[in-house]
């Protein structure tokens, strides 16, 4: 069995659901196209490092990712930093001839994303940005039946990812609400992901119409570490400074195709955990997709029995995408790790096999030509074409 050498860039909450996935993918898809050695984990000391590698089962650790990229035993790179080092390590592991799995967004904006996307071109390495909830067997699912015509024409798509974790003004200032590291709010953060639905289940984005807001201005400073994602609190009495992202957006959207639709994302609703959600609805059916429910596709087909008709819930198991690999029966429980463990798959299939993975950087780079064009649709108060939009250096 082929062995593939991970050097794993981060050690924080993704360092944590990667390393499950690299030690649990051989378990569920077998034989493994490779498996994943855990070879060295990085953070940005040696005793982060090194207890990152006890806690995660890397064989060695180390507080400088430039000598890991330079390892000639690594085979693929995978960077789980804060967004302002990705591009940084992705460029540096292409000249190295390394594969690379980067987390989203791919980078803070688009023209930094588009430097990875020419590094991996000119370098001809494997490459896959970790939009990972396309990977829930229910969503791979919905691209099945779309693809079938079981819905018919797209007409419109509704998609939402809504959290509560920093609606608390006293929760930290942690890299995510620090434009020079994040590069946006909740839209990079959280909003990506359901852009990355929209592009998948749909097609491509033509125009954009947004807004945006901040709604909390200052927050109390987290002095460095990973983002305890709103946990910390007692931030009255920490010196506060200012939050220069957004904390929401909604945006109406057009698709290449004709289809129409919205999409909104913020971290600030209340009672809302991981609300990720898309409604489709084509000219012959319908389809409706909650992530804190995510064992379940709900469909209605318009030719239905008309004392029949109504949202019905399939609940994904062996006969859907993934499941010859993954539990035996439906509704037992795909998870978090599931998607990860979905994700390294495709990926280390894509290397071994020599074909493309998606989504990879052309994606990763489109979605954040998307994300830009917002932003500035936000700003001006106008429509947005993509073709015509300042975010777009193609
Ligand atoms: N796909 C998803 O569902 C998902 C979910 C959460 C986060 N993310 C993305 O994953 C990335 C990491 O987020 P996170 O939540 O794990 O952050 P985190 O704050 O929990 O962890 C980041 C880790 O990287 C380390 N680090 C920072 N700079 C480094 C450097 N230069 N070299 C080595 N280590 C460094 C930090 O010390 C920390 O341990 C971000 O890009 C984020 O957007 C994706």
């Amino acid at each position: 069995m082929k062995k593939l050498n991970v050097g794993m860039i981060g050690g924080g909450f993704m360092g944590k659901a990667h390393a499950l996935a690299y030690a649990g993918m051989p378990m569920f898809f077998w034989p493994a196209p490779a498996v994943p050695h855990r070879h060295t984990v990085v953070d940005v000391n040696d005793q982060l490092a090194k207890d990152a590698a006890d806690r995660l089962g890397f064989e060695h650790y180390s507080s400088n990712w430039r000598e890991v990229v330079a390892n000639p035993d690594i085979d693929i790179i995978d960077i789980v930093t804060p967004n302002d080092s990705h591009a940084e390590i992705a460029i540096a592991a292409a000249k190295a001839g390394k594969h690379i799995i980067s987390e989203k967004p791919l980078a803070r904006n688009a023209a930094e994303a588009k430097t990875m996307l020419d590094a991996v071109n000119v370098a001809g390495v494997k490459h896959m940005v970790a939009f990972n909830y396309r990977r829930t067997p229910a969503v791979a699912l919905a691209k099945k039946y779309i693809e079938e015509g079981r819905i018919g024409k797209i007409l419109n798509f509704r998609g939402t990812y809504l959290q509560d974790w920093s609606a608390d003004p006293n929760s930290p200032l942690s890299w995510r609400f620090q434009k020079k590291i994040a590069g946006s709010g909740a839209l990079g953060d959280i909003g990506t992901h359901v852009i990355d639905f929209a592009r998948y289940l749909v097609g491509e984005i033509s125009d954009v119409n947004a807004v945006a807001k901040t709604w909390i201005p200052e927050r109390p400073v987290q002095s460095g570490g990973a983002d305890k994602l709103g946990t910390v609190k007692g931030g009255e009495d920490v010196p506060k400074a200012a939050v220069d992202v957004d904390d929401e957006f909604t945006t109406l959207v057009k698709f290449a195709n004709g289809a129409i639709g919205s999409i909104e994302a913020t971290r600030n609703a209340w009672g809302r955990n991981n609300f990720l959600t898309f409604e489709i609805h084509g000219e012959k059916g319908s389809l409706y997709f909650n992530y804190e429910r995510r064992d379940e596709l709900q469909v209605c087909f318009a030719d239905d029995p008309g004392d029949a008709k109504g949202f019905r819930t399939v609940y994904t198991g062996p006969a859907h995408p993934y499941g010859e690999g993954l539990w035996p029966i439906p509704a037992l429980g795909i998870g978090y790790g599931e998607t990860k463990i979905i994700e390294t798959y495709d990926f280390l299939k894509s290397i071994v096999e020599d074909t493309n993975v998606s989504p990879d950087f052309l994606d990763g780079y489109q979605i954040a030509v998307i994300s830009d064009a917002i932003l500035e649709s936000a700003e001006k108060g106008v429509w947005v074409n993509l073709n015509k939009s300042v975010a777009n250096v193609r």
